[in-house]
């Protein structure tokens, strides 16, 4: 299964979700991949820490400019994580100045056609930047599912229906299979008016709100500066548990 996480609005909690659902299935022995997409490497250095390898996503992208190339690229391209069954392919700046040849070269369904040749990996998740950019759209070609990241503020409500309706025209273009697998709740504060509010208006709306909703917590920050996913750094907490709970309720047929 290839699953996308992906919202234009940056600090969502993209990333983390990534990770640690990543984490999770790597957990549960599925072979995981980590495909980070975003310049900012965020993912890269949550899961290796400030030792990024040489080859990264970067060297796979400039690979298909290359006339001629006939092997595949992604697999050179995979780094150990050191977290058992969990790898990952980094990403760096490189990416920022590659986009505009990669667009004009009309590449976008290169990664997809790469991981469609990999097929080593039971669980592909990919990071994407706060951006409906050339990366962000390979990521939502390439996968099977998306999970739309939601902060809990009016302002994300606002963007998330601009978010769908690309989705749609995605889907309508390039990837017909694409499921909007549903909405992750995060930096949820139930106590407070407002956040209830805006989760009550999606769910009549009738969006797939995912169970249950991912609490704010310091040991989010705390586990990305230790390098290490929550269901590690911090196993017995809530917040892990809930990771855990989302995890389950995204993959019944994963049980513990
Ligand atoms: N549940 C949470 N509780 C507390 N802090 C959180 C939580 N989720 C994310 N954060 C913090 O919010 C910030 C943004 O999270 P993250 O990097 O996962 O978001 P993102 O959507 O990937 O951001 P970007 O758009 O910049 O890539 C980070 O500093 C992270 O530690
Ligand atoms: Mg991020």
């Amino acid at each position: 299964m290839r699953r996308v996480v992906f919202n234009q609005k940056g600090g969502v909690g993209k990333t983390t979700i990534v990770c640690n659902l990543a984490a999770i299935a790597a957990s549960r022995g599925l072979n995981t991949l980590v495909i980070d997409l975003d310049i900012q490497g965020n993912a890269s250095r949550y899961l290796l820490g400030d030792d990024l390898p040489q080859d990264d996503i970067a060297r796979f992208f400039e690979g298909t400019l290359r006339f001629g190339r006939t092997d595949n690229g992604l697999e050179q391209c995979i780094t150990d994580t050191g977290i058992k069954n969990l790898s990952l392919v980094a990403a760096s700046n490189e990416l920022d100045h590659l986009a505009g040849k990669l667009e004009a070269k009309q590449k976008v369904h290169k990664l997809r056609q790469a991981l469609d040749r990999l097929d080593e990996f039971d669980a592909v998740y990919i990071d994407t930047p706060p951006a409906l950019n050339f990366y962000s759209r390979s990521a939502l070609i390439a996968s099977q599912r998306v999970l739309i990241p939601f902060d809990c503020d009016d302002f994300a409500r606002q963007a998330l229906y601009t978010l769908l309706e690309n989705i749609a025209e995605i889907q309508a273009d390039h990837n017909e299979a694409l499921d909007v697998e549903g909405i992750i709740v995060n930096q949820f504060a139930a106590q407070a008016r407002l956040p209830r509010e805006l989760l009550a208006i999606l769910i009549d709306e009738g969006l797939p709100v995912r169970e249950p909703p991912i609490s704010a917590s310091v040991k989010v920050k705390e586990s990305h500066e230790a390098h290490q996913p929550l269901i590690h750094y911090a196993p017995r907490h809530k917040i892990a548990e809930q990771f855990v709970a989302l995890y389950d309720s995204l993959n019944p047929q994963n049980p513990r």
